[in-house]
């Protein structure tokens, strides 16, 4: 392990054998496994377009990958966008590895990252279900709901 996982690992599990660990997606086979995630969650299990899910925002943004044991799990992006707002996305943990944490983990830091490259305005669109989830981080609902892919998201916002 990098000295650069090490800092992005959160520790969710104390056992070596299923302890996830995140890292900022630096080579192109990490951006490669990222995107894997994505495709099974966003594509294969959402029904999201190949040509939504993998948009001009990619090339330029922050990705983060989860893995455990050597399979990517969980996926999360962060663009840095103008007047020092940034616009978080892309949150997927594959099913088999939900509710234990994983989102909670790669959230933490992907909000780490924004703050190390001194975001202090985070914005997203979040699927409605998942409000009282963002909610949690001090994020802030702002209007209605609008379609996006053709599921029901809000925009949530966060200023530091
Ligand atoms: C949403 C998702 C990322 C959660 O991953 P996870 O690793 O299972 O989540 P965690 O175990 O870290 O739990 C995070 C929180 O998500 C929320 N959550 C997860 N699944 C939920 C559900 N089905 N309904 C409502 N809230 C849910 C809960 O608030 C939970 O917090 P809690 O454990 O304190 O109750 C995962 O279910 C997923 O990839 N879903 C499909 C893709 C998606 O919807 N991405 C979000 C785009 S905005």
């Amino acid at each position: 392990m990098s000295a650069r996982d090490e800092d992005l690992d959160d520790g969710i599990d104390g056992d070596d054998d299923d302890r996830v660990v995140f890292r900022v997606a630096v080579t192109a086979a990490d951006v490669l496994r990222v995107m894997v995630v994505r495709g099974i969650v966003f594509h294969d299990e959402q029904g999201v377009g190949w040509s939504d899910e993998f948009d001009d925002a990619d090339a330029a943004a922050v990705h983060v990958l989860g893995e455990c044991d050597g399979q990517p799990v969980a996926s999360g992006r962060l663009c840095l966008l103008d007047g020092g707002w940034a616009k978080l996305g892309r949150v997927a943990v594959r099913e088999q590895w939900r509710g234990r944490g994983i989102a909670h983990g790669m959230v933490g830091v992907l909000m780490q990252e924004a703050a190390r490259l001194g975001v202090t305005k985070l914005k997203l669109h979040a699927q409605v279900y998942l409000e009282d989830f963002y909610a949690g981080y001090g994020f802030t609902r702002q209007g209605g709901v609008f379609d996006e892919c053709g599921i029901d998201h809000i925009l949530m916002t966060r200023e530091s």
